[in-house]
């Protein structure tokens, strides 16, 4: 990691740059001009919409596939084109090309195909994928989100290029032992909601647990590499890039002192109740996520955050 202060000085140009802006700018127009969406890359997507293709839009920033799937400060052309790096105790992922380039993106992929890769894990021919990509999450979407985010993934213009190798030790190689990772740590699932709670609260439990993963950075793991169910959402000093993830629970050592305004306005700016900006991982997960998420889901997510038992994890 280039430093606090490198990746405060790169959240202020990101800040002050398109990205931003682009977030908050009302929805760019978009048309289908031929088999591509023109416009693609501004779409802010609408979870209301009647159309598919602008409710897979919105879950593509609220899952974060962006972030992950897309380089940064590429060119529009390489929008989900891979090759972004993702750096994690076991080395370094790079995000693959999801576009609908049928050689190189997943263009000649069923519904079923996709299907399977969220929910199970699993690539056309059976082989496991590395828990970097977080399907340990994205399983307990439902049906038609999986299903809308497919309709919007074909629109994505196709881009010839090639993946990147994953940058990981020779043991990490062989996909045959994910078998034995995703027998400790997989379940494979539908969220389930609660009915003693109300809509917002689990609208806010499906978006944090299925779509968003905050907790995939937000807890430690265990030896096994799974998340440690007794500190989820605790925060780690051991973070997915090797830094500390603060704690998000209502605890005082979590954001317990954070008022529902503090957290929507962070969530939405990444602006924290003392005025700082968020930085490291936190400002990719907003500047490509959570600044697009409409005020009533930032408030589910927030409603559900602040019912989390509070947890007692100081992280420095
Ligand atoms: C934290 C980073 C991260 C996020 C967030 C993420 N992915 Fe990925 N994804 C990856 C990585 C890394 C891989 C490659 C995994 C492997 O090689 O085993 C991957 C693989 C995939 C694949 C398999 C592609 C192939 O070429 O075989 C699909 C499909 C996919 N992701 C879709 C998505 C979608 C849709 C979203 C959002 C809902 C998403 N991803 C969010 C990191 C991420
Ligand atoms: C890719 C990893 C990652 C994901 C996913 C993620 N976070 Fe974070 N989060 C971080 C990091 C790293 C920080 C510390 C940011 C900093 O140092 O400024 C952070 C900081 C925060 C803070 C500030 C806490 C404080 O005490 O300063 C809140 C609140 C937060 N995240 C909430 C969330 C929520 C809600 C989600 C899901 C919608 C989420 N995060 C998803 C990595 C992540």
């Amino acid at each position: 990691m280039g430093g606090v202060v490198g990746l405060g000085v790169l959240l202020i140009t990101a800040w002050g740059g398109d990205s931003v802006a682009r977030a908050h700018s009302p929805t760019a127009p978009a048309g289908v001009q031929g088999d591509t969406l023109v416009g693609v890359v501004e779409l802010r997507g609408d979870p209301e919409s009647d159309d598919p293709v602008m409710r897979g839009a919105y879950l593509a920033r609220a899952g974060n596939c962006v972030t992950c799937h897309t380089e940064e400060d590429a060119a529009e052309e390489l929008f989900l084109a891979g090759g972004k790096p993702i750096e994690t105790p076991f080395g370094v992922f790079y995000g693959t090309n999801i576009t609908s380039n049928p050689e190189h993106g997943i263009g000649d992929w069923s519904e079923e195909d996709f299907a399977r890769a969220m929910r199970e894990g699993r690539a056309p021919d059976g082989s496991h994928y590395y828990p970097s990509f977080p399907y340990a999450a994205f399983t307990k979407m439902t049906d038609s989100d999986i299903s809308d985010l497919y309709a919007f993934l074909r629109e994505v213009p196709g881009v010839d290029r090639e993946n990147i190798p994953h940058d990981i030790p020779w043991y990490a190689g062989f996909r045959g032992s994910l078998a034995l990772w995703k027998m400790m740590n997989f379940e494979e699932g539908r969220f389930e909601p609660d009915p003693d709670r109300d809509e917002q609260w689990n609208r806010g439990a499906y978006l944090t647990r299925a779509v968003t993963h905050c907790a995939e950075c937000h807890s430690p793991r265990t030896l096994s590499g799974g998340i440690d169910e007794g500190l989820r959402y605790a925060g780690t000093s051991d973070g997915p890039d090797g830094g500390s993830v603060p704690n998000i629970t209502p605890h005082e050592t979590g954001i317990g002192g954070w008022s529902a305004r503090h957290l929507v306005r962070y969530l939405e700016f990444g602006m924290d109740p003392d005025g700082d900006f968020a930085g490291g991982s936190m400002a990719d997960v907003i500047s490509e996520g959570t600044s697009y998420l409409t005020g009533e889901d930032l408030a589910a997510i927030v409603d559900y955050l602040s019912s989390l038992d509070p947890i007692e994890n100081e992280i420095d």
